[in-house]
């Protein structure tokens, strides 16, 4: 269960990690261990009345919402994706840029295409994509995958995909052309409602040194 007195909060392992480590840092909170090395998931950190929680990124808004953890650290895409039930976003990171894009074979006519399949993670804003914003009306179907997404226009499985793109490495490496920008995202700080109150003071507090820091790296 979630410590009655201190705070806890859910962050994704990886490239996001990464980035958030030294914002985390100037706000004085760093991981006794590396959770790229460690097994472990769940980690003390050099405040003790502030423990991480090492999930998914798809699973952290889900920690949140149910107050497994009071705070969470997530790619706006992966909130909106989740529905943001139960939750405060109160800042803007401003790390973990990335897009929400539409990709496919290089000259793909998927534009024009009467059927098109698309394989993605992000089914929600994938067909709220194509059912709002192509011109075309197009007979769709989603097929949902957890990752290597790339892997589906090529082995005939999706006609396009809709996935992130960051610095565009994965796509080329797989010839695959970004066809479409959908959306820009950026991580968030998500906080759950319930801790929002009970918490007050200690997840404000957390919340303005994180903000400082976003501040501070700007400089
Ligand atoms: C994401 C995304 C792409 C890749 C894009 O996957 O699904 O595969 O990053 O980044 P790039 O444009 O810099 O190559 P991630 O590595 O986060 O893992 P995931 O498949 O578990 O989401």
């Amino acid at each position: 269960m979630n410590d009655k007195q201190g705070l806890t909060l859910a962050l994704a392992k990886g490239r996001l990690f990464k980035q958030m480590a030294p914002l985390l840092k100037v706000a004085g909170i760093e991981l006794l261990e590396d959770p790229d090395v460690s097994r472990k998931l769940e980690f003390p950190t050099t405040r003790p009345d502030v423990k991480v929680l090492v999930v998914r990124s798809s699973d952290v808004p889900t920690y949140v919402e149910y107050g497994a953890a009071d705070l969470g650290v997530v790619g706006k895409d992966v909130l909106d994706e989740h529905g943001g039930r139960g939750l405060y976003e109160p800042l803007d990171l401003g790390v973990g840029a990335c897009r929400l894009s539409v990709a496919g074979r290089p000259g793909s006519d998927w534009e024009n295409a009467r059927q098109l399949r698309v394989a993605t993670k992000y089914t929600q804003q994938a067909r709220a994509y194509f059912s709002e914003q192509h011109e075309t009306p197009v007979q769709l179907e989603l097929i949902k995958l957890y990752g290597s997404m790339e892997l589906a226009p090529l082995v005939g499985l999706a006609d396009v995909i809709v996935d992130l793109v960051d610095t565009g490495n994965t796509l080329r490496a797989n010839g695959l052309d970004e066809l479409k920008v959908i959306r820009h995202s950026t991580a968030r700080l998500i906080v759950n409602k319930a801790a929002a109150k009970l918490k007050h003071r200690k997840i404000s507090d957390f919340t303005a040194n994180l903000a400082r820091a976003v501040e501070a790296e700007k400089l």
